[in-house]
Order: C-alpha cells, then structure tokens, then sequence
C-alpha cells in the first residue's frame, strides 16, 4: 500500500504498510544548557534510526516560542510521530490541535503537557518519588533518617531552606509536593526550621531551572535571614543545575572553608558536574533518572502508534492534564550518595571514572 496524504514522508499519522524508512519522526526537545536534554535527545535518536526511521531532532533553547515554531514544522514536515518535552507545559495547545487533525499521535517525553485533549501518551519517571526521594536524602544527610528509611542518630534542630522547579513545568509540582510529605513531619516538629519562612512553591520556585537564578536567591536568603550569625544546614534542591548555583552562592559567603560546614544540599539528574561534586563531598546526593530507559520508553511508544496500537501504560491515574487523564509509562528512579556512584553511575555505563574525576562529559 502506498502512502497516504502525500505532504511529507508518512503524511502524519496513517502510516498503514510504510517501511520505517517512509516515516518521520518529530523529537522537540526544551534546551542544551542541561546535559540531561542533550543525552535524552540522543539517546532518542540513536534508537529511532537504528529501527530505520528518519529522526528529526530540535532543541528550543528553552524559548517558548522556538518550540512551538519547531514543532509546527514538524507537523507541516509531516512528521508521523510527536515526541515533545516541553517547556513550558501549557504553551502547546495549538500546535498539538494541528497534530491532531493532521492525526500525529503526540508523547509528552518527561515533562506532560497540560491544558490540552491531544496528548497521546506520557513517558517520565515516577516524579512525585523524586521530591520523596530528594527529601529523603536530605534527611540522611543530616543525619535523621537512615539510608533504610529507620530514625537516626542526629536530633537538630536543623536550619534548611526550599528550592523548586519552574513553575510551568508540571514535573516542579510533583517534586515539591513529594518532598514536602516528607519533610512536614519534621517542620511540624520543629526539627527542621525553614529560617527564612518561605515555603510556598510560588516563594521558591526557579524559572526554567536557572543555576544563576537560584545562586541569585541563595545569596539573597543568606543575607535575608542569616546575617545574625545562624547557619544553614541543609537546602533541598530539585535538579543539580539549581544545586549548583546554591553551593556556589553558598562557597562565596564562606562555607566550605574552615569551620563553617557546607550544608546538605541534594540534586536531580547525576549530571556530570555535579556528580563530580558529590565525589568531592561537596554536594551531598543526586536522583538518577536513567535517560537511556526513558528514550527506550519513548520509542516503544512511537512504534506502537506508528502501528495503529495503543502503547502499554503502567499509570492511568496520576497525570491529569487539566482536560484529561493522560495514559502514562513511569520509571523507577535512583538515589545517588557518594558511595553510589561507581555501582549506578560508573558501571552502567552512564558516566566513565574519567568523566567523574574530570567533572566533564567526554564527547
Ligand atoms: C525534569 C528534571 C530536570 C528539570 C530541569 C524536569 O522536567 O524532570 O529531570 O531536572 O526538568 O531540566
């Protein structure tokens, strides 16, 4: 059977009896300023040819309106697939109501998209495990949780401070609301003291996730609310870029010198840097979200929709989109300390010994 519309390789959607070569797919990925997007968009890539299909891969700079112009050429192009990681999770609803006529099956890749019916199928990682996860650590970097979840030996009170997501990436909320389930117990308590009062996801959220962003707001916490010679003990951190920028703010009012101890500061996505950091002991732990699955989750699912099947979800309840409940694949996720590093990171694959000591990635 020949191809359908004629306006491209596959002609979007009805991809009956095309050989993998006939068909395109569109990878819309939000930026290269984090490793993290730059190995999710290969990985994608890398799979989706090895299989014969045509990849067309962009990034959006984290500009909004670069990604809806990539992705609306996407679908003139005739893309037969969407795989789109947004960034800004609400900005899409034209685009995806242009895929949809044109029937482009649409897969939000980590991040869902919101506010629109024409999300086909979402693949992330279990995000609200995250927040669970970096709160988590948090706790045992201060001591009052053992890695095995049992009371430890530390009492504080302990002085930490919150840090969260872009707010219009939907993933900012899960983080926060998981780690702050966690967390509550122990500010109820009175054992750990948000010194500067601020708790409110829209107090300390980061937009787009920027280190300069958060450095920014770290200094302004330290001269806010500890200048009367407290200390901070602990900071919970979404994502290594932000975790970065604090410990940088954090290292120019003079911790990590003498005895002014750098606080606990945790992270997300064991990106290069960072990791080189926790080896050091300067950032205290990392969440691994291996992208590799993630890319592997994708492709499933673009192929099951390129052969006119429903990909396999392992979630139909959590990702309401505003507009409906978006069929999901969730993976597992990792919590990396010091000691974790050579058995997740090192032999997996992920990262070499050489990258973690040089604290840069090779290619
Ligand atoms: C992703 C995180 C990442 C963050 C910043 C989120 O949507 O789930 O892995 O740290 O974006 O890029």
């Amino acid at each position: 059977m020949a191809a359908c519309s004629g306006e491209g390789a596959g002609g979007g959607g009805d991809t009956g009896g095309n050989q993998p070569g006939d068909l395109t797919i569109g990878v819309s990925m939000p930026t290269q300023t984090s490793e993290r997007w730059i190995a999710d968009g290969n990985a994608v890539k890398e799979k989706l040819q090895a299989k014969g299909y045509k990849v067309d891969l962009q990034y959006a700079g984290d500009d909004i309106p670069t990604q809806s112009q990539q992705v609306d050429q996407m679908i003139t192009q005739g893309a037969d697939v969407l795989i789109i990681a947004a960034i800004d999770g609400t900005a899409l609803s034209s685009q995806l109501q242009a895929a949809a006529d044109a029937k482009i099956p649409v897969i939000a890749y980590d991040r869902l998209i919101r506010d629109s019916p024409n999300v086909n199928f979402y693949v992330s990682f279990d995000n609200y495990k995250v927040g669970v996860a970096q709160a988590n650590a948090l706790l045992v970097g201060l001591g009052l949780q053992n890695k095995d979840g049992s009371k430890g030996t530390a009492t504080g009170p302990f002085n930490i401070e919150l840090f969260a997501g872009s707010l219009d990436d939907n993933n900012a909320h899960f983080f926060f609301s998981g780690a702050m389930d966690t967390l509550k117990p122990f500010i109820d308590a009175g054992t750990l003291k948000v010194k500067s009062g601020q708790t409110k996801i829209e107090q300390i959220a980061i937009l787009r996730w920027q280190q300069e962003t958060a450095q920014k707001r770290m200094e302004d916490l330290l001269t806010s609310s500890y200048n009367d010679g407290s200390k901070v003990d602990g900071v919970l951190s979404p994502y290594d870029g932000i975790s970065r920028g604090i410990i940088t703010a954090l290292q120019n009012a003079g911790y990590g010198s003498g005895a002014k101890k750098l606080p606990v500061v945790t992270g997300q996505d064991a990106e290069i840097a960072s990791v080189k950091l926790i080896n050091d002991g300067v950032q205290s732990s990392t969440i691994f979200k291996d992208t590799r699955l993630l890319a592997e989750q994708a492709v499933i699912a673009g192929e099951a929709f390129l052969e006119d099947k429903e990909p396999q979800a392992n979630d139909t309840k959590t990702y309401n989109n505003g507009v409906k409940v978006v069929p999901s694949f969730l993976l597992p996720v990792q919590t990396v300390y010091k000691d974790d590093i050579k058995p997740i990171l090192v032999d997996s694959g992920y990262w070499t010994a050489e990258e973690v000591a040089a604290g840069q990635a090779k290619s």
